[in-house]
């Protein structure tokens, strides 16, 4: 468990020359569950395991109506402000059901042209004025480091809350890749756990902040194998493969995609992100084919391995493969939402509650 460190006794300058792993003991409360959610690195795998299990506690109590009571009352006493800066469906909806199912009050603002910040108010002072009203802000933004600085800024008034980050920037999506390990664990359960897999992420890996947020939260477990395929303008990061160097992680950098596919257990396909480009149609097509999964690709795929995909896609997945077994987008999606339920359920310390009901009533 990690120690906490306080955000109120640090500079914001003082706090982003940390590493990664440095900043995690400030983002915990005294009792070692999340405060603010914003990066990977806060997460192990004591920490992986009980929100995993959480979730899918919640998924069963969820299924009665009387489980619904239950879980609707836990937080009924909370708001919470969906600020998002940049479009979304999936992470939007997902928090926003999560909220609804354990009765949080919901507000949003994803079309800052109508908000005040029209008028010329800036992004702090918005953030700072949704802390008068909601208990939690999860936020997306395009600004990366924006989400942390809120994080810290509030943790320094006299309002302070927890703030989620919903992707920022091109750099992390941490509760996407929560959801991600939650989808490989229950894709795993029946053939020996997540442990000893091989995945191999494919496309903007560059730019995909759902891979570099997954990538980390993977070295948590016994000897995966990472590869990274695509084209070399849009390859993984130095700094993740740094960080699995020193995590002792194999791993293999490639842009033959194809080749990998008969010794996949997960492949992990990705959307290429041109709304980073410097110059408009700079990459969108460039990987049209040679990273992309077929129909015919599913011939090569073994029997008990998985499609995944944090959606939105293009055309990097053929749709022939909807149909398959294999094929896990569309479940991993709605676990999003029993992931975020259990995560927001954890940083308002509901977690507890919920696994003495499950004890009583679904054991
Ligand atoms: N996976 C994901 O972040 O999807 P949205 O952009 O639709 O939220």
């Amino acid at each position: 468990m990690l120690k906490r460190k306080r955000l109120d006794e640090i500079s914001w300058e003082a706090y982003k020359s940390l590493s990664l792993e440095e900043q995690a003991p400030y983002l915990v409360q005294s009792n070692g569950r999340p405060y603010h959610v914003l990066i990977a690195q806060q997460f192990d795998r004591e920490s992986l395991d009980n929100l995993c299990d959480l979730a899918t506690r919640i998924r069963k109590i969820a299924k009665s109506k009387s489980g619904m009571g239950f879980l609707s009352d836990l937080l009924a006493h909370k708001r919470a402000m969906l600020y998002f800066h940049q479009p979304s469906s999936r992470t939007f909806l997902s928090f926003y059901a999560a909220c609804q199912i354990l009765g949080i009050g919901l507000a949003e603002v994803r079309d800052p042209s109508i908000s005040s910040e029209q008028k010329g108010e800036t992004m702090e002072d918005s953030v700072r004025t949704f802390s008068s009203y909601f208990d939690m802000i999860i936020m997306r933004t395009p600004i990366q480091g924006f989400v942390d600085k809120m994080a810290w800024m509030l943790s320094n008034t006299d309002r302070p809350l927890p703030i989620i980050n919903a992707g920022s920037g091109a750099d992390q999506h941490p509760t996407q890749a929560l959801l991600d390990i939650y989808t490989l664990q229950r894709s795993f359960e029946k053939t020996g756990g997540l442990e000893n897999k091989h995945i191999v992420f494919c496309g903007d890996l560059k730019r995909g902040r759902t891979v570099r947020s997954l990538a980390r939260l993977l070295t948590f477990y016994p000897n995966i194998k990472q590869t990274f395929a695509a084209p070399d303008n849009l390859q993984i990061g130095d700094d993740i493969l740094e960080q699995l160097r020193k995590a002792g992680v194999e791993y293999e950098v490639t842009n033959n995609f194809k080749s990998t596919i008969p010794n996949a257990d997960a492949i992990y396909m990705t959307r290429i992100q041109d709304e980073w480009d410097k110059t408009p149609g700079e990459t969108n097509r460039l990987a049209a084919d040679a990273y992309s999964f077929t129909g015919a690709d599913l011939e090569k795929l073994p029997r008990n391995s998985i499609i995944m995909h944090p959606l939105p896609r293009r055309n990097e997945i053929d749709t022939a493969c909807d149909s398959d077994s294999r094929a896990v987008y569309w479940r991993q999606m709605r676990n999003g939402m029993w992931i975020r339920c259990a995560l927001i359920a954890t940083v308002f310390g509901r977690d507890t509650a919920i696994n003495n009901y499950y004890t009583l009533n679904l054991k």
